[in-house]
């Protein structure tokens, strides 16, 4: 039967054969990480593969249960040897636009703890300048929503608070903050609106991911991978 997301299949098959036994790992979060942790899974259960990882979500953790992934938690390790994640959009300087699924914080967290940093996304995330396809999310403390939402007007943003589906009001995040989705019509300097967002206060961390992916592998939908390292 063939995939529905072959692209995203070839990338998550493509970094689980860069897994070898013994590895800690960061365990991302979203629908390609999911196809990698399941390819992981197999691994493990056909070859006995000696793997722990840290989560980067409630999802990721269920998800590493049910494939048998042994846990681990950041206190038990000093370093990851990789940890791999998707991504919403990805520039050619391998920086990257995170959060989709909310779990960006705890992916940053992650990721830069990690030797190789490992990227999974299909040809369509790749764009010439980050935030011209989606929004950059912003998780921040409820009460600071409102001086949040001002920062980012100012910085030329229209940030619109993620509701939840299937759920009364905002999204909630697995730390209990909201997200602010800020709409540009695209970020020319990404190292500038960083350094503003970790400045502000309320802000818990937000979605870009600057000078942390290693590796990318960019799947396409013939099958064929694209391994770029920086
Ligand atoms: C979750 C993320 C995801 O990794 C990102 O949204 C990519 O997801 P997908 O692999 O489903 O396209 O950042 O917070």
């Amino acid at each position: 039967m063939s995939t529905p997301h072959p692209g995203k299949q070839a990338a998550a098959t493509a970094v689980v054969n860069l897994i070898s036994d013994g590895m800690s790992l960061g365990l991302g979060t979203g629908s390609t990480t999911a196809l990698a942790l399941k390819a992981l899974g197999e691994r493990i259960r056909s070859e006995g593969l000696n793997v722990r990882g840290v989560p980067t979500s409630f999802a990721a953790e269920r998800l590493a249960r049910e494939e048998g992934i042994p846990l681990l938690s950041l206190d038990e390790i000093d370093r990851l040897d990789l940890a791999m994640d998707g991504a919403d959009e990805v520039d050619d300087s391998f920086r990257l636009i995170k959060g989709r699924g909310a779990a960006h914080t705890r992916e940053k967290i992650v990721a830069a703890q990690a030797d190789r940093f490992v990227v999974l996304v299909d040809d369509s995330k790749m764009v010439d300048q980050l935030g011209t396809r989606m929004p950059l999310p912003v998780e921040v403390l409820p009460m600071a929503v409102t001086p949040v939402q001002r920062v980012l007007d100012g910085l030329g943003a229209d940030p619109v608070l993620r509701m939840g589906d299937r759920k009364d009001g905002p999204v909630v995040t697995d730390q209990g903050f909201w997200v602010l989705d800020a709409h540009f019509d695209a970020i020319p300097d990404p190292e500038a609106i960083n350094r503003t967002l970790n400045d502000t206060p309320g802000v818990l961390d937000h979605g870009l991911f600057l000078g942390l992916a290693t590796d990318v592998l960019i799947g396409h939908d013939d099958g064929n991978v694209d391994h770029r390292t920086v």
